[in-house]
């Protein structure tokens, strides 16, 4: 069983998909802890209500960044997780974190990487004139947004479009990718070698990654 623990920093929809599908779909995997930064995420409401064991690690006890990340780390170690998942979760980690769980540690990002990293994708796609925006799920390397993928979708912006619509519909995807790609993990089809993705032991090209399901 894929032993899982999730990260998180606020409402916890991602978290949410991810205890559902793997409930429905009696997927071979467990989230054994949900830790968040705030005491103020819903998420852990979330875990709580599911049985989860669900806590605050906050900073206010650590002077420095990398400090922080070593007490994160001692707590999620206690778990001993095959897979550590970031979900909403909106903090830099630092490279020693990052390294420590090398090839086990996936994010989810509200954009089609490797285009807009960072804040605020939803208004910055709608600012550019794009006329896709979507989500992308990717393993965690030092360099902030840029791991490998693994799965992407994909949403065509509508003329109507404000930040709100688009982003409530980048989330529907995100819910159905999120879980899909730990059911992949939980069956043994996903890795990271030498900073790319294989899937079914085969080399995952960035098209490949990329599922078009509007
Ligand atoms: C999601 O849209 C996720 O892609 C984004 O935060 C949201 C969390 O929602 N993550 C990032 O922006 C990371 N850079 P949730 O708490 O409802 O799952």
């Amino acid at each position: 069983m894929l032993r899982i623990v999730v990260l998180i920093s606020g409402n916890g929809s991602n978290l949410q998909a991810i205890i559902d599908n793997i409930h429905d779909d009696e997927i071979d995997a467990r989230v054994v802890a949900v830790i968040s930064n705030s005491d103020e995420a819903y998420g852990l409401t979330r875990a709580k209500q599911a049985g989860i064991d669900a806590f605050v690690v906050d900073n206010a006890n650590s002077t420095s960044r990398s400090e922080y990340d070593q007490q994160l780390q001692q707590q999620i170690d206690q778990y001993k997780p095959d897979l550590v998942v970031l979900a909403g979760f909106m903090r830099i980690l630092s490279d020693d974190f990052v390294n420590h769980y090398h090839g086990r540690l996936i994010n989810i990002h509200p954009s089609l990487l490797p285009k807009y990293q960072g804040l605020n994708t939803h208004q910055r796609v709608l600012d550019a004139g794009d006329t896709h925006h979507g989500a992308s799920v990717h393993f965690v390397i030092p360099e902030l947004d840029a791991g490998p993928l693994i799965l992407q979708a994909e949403v065509a912006i509508h003329n109507d479009d404000t930040a709100e619509t688009l982003a409530q519909r980048v989330h529907e995807q995100e819910h159905i990718i999120y879980p899909l790609v730990i059911k992949w993990f939980a069956e043994g089809r996903v890795k990271m070698v030498g900073n790319k993705t294989f899937k079914d032991d085969k080399e995952l090209t960035p098209d490949a990654a990329i599922l078009h399901l509007i």
